[in-house]
């Protein structure tokens, strides 16, 4: 049993943390985000109701939690406003009992959103960003040009600003205050380990850092008060934007053709069934649409679809050692379902070298091709397995390979998007 756990994203977000964060939610008293901004999308479900959030941990929708926006991250004020209004609707009294945002968080001004615009701006497009404002806002905290949300807050009378005001705490004494009091904390990551600045894949990248790291930074909490990291990794892989992807199934092209989710809505009964026969025949751009469907992967922030491909174990072992992951959840098992052989990627081969170390030049990371291990796949549906022996065999099997190849415990499996779909293997770094 632990007091402090991060929860961090293995891949390139996405990766169903929001799900993980909830269900460790029930347990801890602090929930607090600590790194990005509104281009993180996290989707719950809760009694059947569907929650998404961008800014706003997703430990808002438990009683008698007290939930963070640290330091670490940027903040804008419409975007915060329109949440907590959103949750007001549905019930939900948000006070300073219940939310609080560190005076030291940076605010996204109109001028950064207008100038990261994917459509206007040629290197926003290149990189694919959400449009958010994100990477202005931070280049402008780091150049110390940016303004602080407590300055923001004094210098401004507007409605936006009136509302903010009395949320707006000294976030970092709280926290270490209520960690020497013994209080739970659960540290909520958004985006992904190789989204971060400085360990992904730059320049296809956040700028910030989602990794363990940013915890610290991002809170103002020392390290010795970390008692364990999970990492937070689906079954496969995705990523929405651009920017290297090795295990990729088909191409970003033939991904963004197929377009935004509302386009496939009313066609995806057939879609799916006409992808699982393909996938199933052998097409790989199939295999990954399969995925896509089945595992709805389409961007919670913006709607684009996202790119899908097999489980990475050298992108996965390298997260696990830049993070000190102390084990790891595996999410959307479910989704693999159907599928009659499943390809582990072990290693790269690059330049006619094989190598299992991850690699952190990106061109370099563009020629690599994925040296696949294969395993037979299930048809059962497990969307109510309640341990690890209700899986089919093969599931097992599988689950224990990626263990091997990430030399870690899986400590959590979630069969589904729901709260009780959520499978405890070793609570031993669980609350
Ligand atoms: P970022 O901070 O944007 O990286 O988001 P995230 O990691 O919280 O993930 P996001 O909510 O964007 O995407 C995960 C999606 O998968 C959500 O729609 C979840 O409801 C859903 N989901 C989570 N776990 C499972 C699962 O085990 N099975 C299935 N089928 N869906 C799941
Ligand atoms: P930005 O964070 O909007 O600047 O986008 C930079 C890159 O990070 C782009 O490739 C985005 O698609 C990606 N990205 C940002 N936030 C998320 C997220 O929450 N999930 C997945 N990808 C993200
Ligand atoms: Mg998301």
């Amino acid at each position: 049993m632990v007091q402090t756990i991060i929860v961090v994203g293995g891949q390139w977000g996405d990766e169903g943390k929001g799900k993980i964060v909830d269900f460790l939610a029930e347990k801890a008293d602090l929930v607090i985000r600590y790194a990005g901004g509104n281009n993180a999308g996290h989707t719950v479900v809760v009694n059947g109701k569907k929650f998404k959030f961008h800014l706003i941990p997703s430990g808002i929708v438990h009683e008698g939690k007290l939930n963070i926006i640290a330091n670490g991250t940027v903040v804008d004020p419409e975007v915060l406003v329109e949440e907590i209004e959103n949750l007001e609707k549905m019930g939900f009294k948000i006070d300073d009992s219940r939310l609080i945002i560190s005076s030291n968080a940076h605010t996204i001004l109109p001028k950064h959103r207008e100038e990261d615009n994917p459509k206007k701006d040629p290197h926003a497009k290149m990189i694919g960003t959400t449009g958010r404002g994100i990477g202005p806002c931070y280049r402008d905290k780091i150049a110390r040009k940016g303004m602080r949300i407590s300055d923001y807050v004094e210098s401004s009378n507007s409605k936006i600003a009136e509302k903010i005001k009395p949320l707006v705490k000294d976030t970092c004494f709280i926290i270490n205050e209520a960690i020497e009091k013994g209080k739970k904390v659960l540290f909520e990551g958004a985006q992904g380990t190789l989204l971060d600045v400085d360990h992904g894949t730059y320049p296809f990248v956040t700028s910030s850092n989602p990794t363990a790291g940013g915890a610290l930074t991002g809170t103002g909490v020392g390290p010795t008060k970390i008692d364990a990291v999970i990492g937070v990794f689906k079954a496969y892989t995705t990523r929405v934007g651009a920017g290297p992807f090795p295990t990729e199934l088909g191409t970003e092209e033939q991904t963004n053709k197929e377009g935004t989710w509302d386009k496939i809505e009313d066609v995806y009964d057939e879609a799916l069934k006409e992808a699982l026969e393909k996938a199933n025949a052998g097409d790989e751009y199939y295999q990954g649409k399969y995925m896509r469907l089945k595992g709805k992967e389409y961007g919670t922030t913006t709607g684009r679809p996202r790119r899908t491909g097999w489980f990475d174990a050298v992108a996965a072992r390298y997260a696990v050692v830049i993070n000190g992951m102390s084990s790891i959840a595996i999410t959307k098992l479910d989704v693999l379902q159907g599928l009659k052989k499943i390809k582990i990627c072990v290693a790269y081969e690059v330049d006619g070298k094989r190598t299992t170390n991850f690699i952190l030049n990106t061109k370099k990371l563009t020629r690599a091709r994925p040296i696949y291990e294969e395993m037979p796949g299930w048809d059962e549906d497990i969307g109510d397995a309640k341990s690890f022996e209700d899986l089919p065999r093969n599931a097992q099997n599988y689950l224990k390979r990626l263990e091997d190849l990430c030399k870690t415990r899986i400590s959590i499996i979630s069969v589904g998007p729901r709260r009780d779909q959520t499978i405890v293997v070793d609570d031993n770094n669980l609350f």
